[in-house]
């Protein structure tokens, strides 16, 4: 039986996290190789070699240009082509009205700039493919405000306009570029947070999610494989929500604000 990625091939950077590791499972399992990309090269060659021979991985730091373009060759020397590229690496790191100008510029830098700068890279073998697709993940973050968090959602927001401009000017060349935006989904992060306390974690996403949980990386994979195959043939410039209704859910919650008039 055939699956959707067969016979292509897909760069993801950020692939060595949980939320990455999950991703990258569900598009080898869909049939394409997969490079890995990602400045932590021990988890980035563990993933990698759980995931067998159709996996390499590069451990680079996307915000070095050099890199980025050596990067494209060798994928396409090693795999004979790039079909698609997924943008999940991210900088969490966010001092809110006190981010400093250093702070500002290096979290733009691996979250915003790095996916144009590797996009430039990566076009010329997109274009090639006759049928290339980018993925870049955003987040529920671009479009509320969170307290003491500034850089994160502001370069989250950016993403989801730079969307729209590389997939205005990509489609000339046929490579469709979309966003997926999660909500709160179970990860390294929340992990750690909740010191591997799943239970708790979707007790206190449950007032904000329609789902009343956190998603899986995987049901968020299901998402980004799809827009990468060919499935997705008419979908480009969009923000594709994986958010357990996150954004859906207006600030009355899902609790009925009304009868509280009547009490
Ligand atoms: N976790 C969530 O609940 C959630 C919610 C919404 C959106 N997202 C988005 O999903 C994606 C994954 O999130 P996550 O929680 O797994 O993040 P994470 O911090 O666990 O993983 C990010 C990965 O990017 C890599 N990375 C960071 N800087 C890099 C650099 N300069 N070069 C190469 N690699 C680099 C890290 O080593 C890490 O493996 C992000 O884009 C995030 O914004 C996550």
């Amino acid at each position: 039986m055939s699956k959707e990625l067969d016979n292509k091939s897909v760069i993801l950077t950020g692939g060595a996290t949980l939320f990455g590791a999950a991703v990258a499972r569900k598009i080898v399992d869909a049939g394409a190789k997969l490079a890995i990309v990602d400045i932590n090269e021990e988890a980035c060659n563990r993933v990698a070699q759980d995931l067998g021979e159709s996996t390499l991985c590069y451990p680079i730091d996307i915000t070095d240009d050099l890199a980025l373009e050596k990067l494209v060759g060798d994928v396409n020397d090693s795999f004979g082509g790039i079909h698609a590229v997924v943008n999940l690496a991210c900088s969490y790191a966010d001092s809110g009205a006190e981010s400093t100008r250093d702070e500002w510029l290096s979290t733009l830098n691996v979250n915003v700039v790095s996916m144009a700068r590797l996009g430039f890279y990566a076009r010329p073998y997109l274009a090639a493919s006759g049928r290339g697709a980018m993925v870049n993940l955003t987040s529920i973050s671009a479009n509320v405000a969170q307290t003491g968090r500034w850089t994160y959602p502001v370069s989250k927001a950016a993403i989801v306009q730079l969307t729209r401009n590389m997939a205005m000017d990509y489609a000339a060349d046929s490579i469709r570029v979309n966003s997926v935006s999660p909500g709160w989904t179970w990860s390294a992060i929340m992990d750690s947070l909740s010191n591997g306390n799943r239970a708790k974690t979707d007790a206190v996403a449950a007032a904000f999610h329609l789902t009343k949980r956190v998603a899986d990386p995987q049901e968020v994979a299901e998402v980004i494989v799809f827009l990468c195959s060919d499935r997705a043939s008419i979908v480009t410039g969009a923000d594709w929500a994986a958010d357990g209704g996150y954004s859906a859910m207006g600030p009355e919650q899902a609790t009925p604000a009304i009868p509280l008039l009547m009490k």
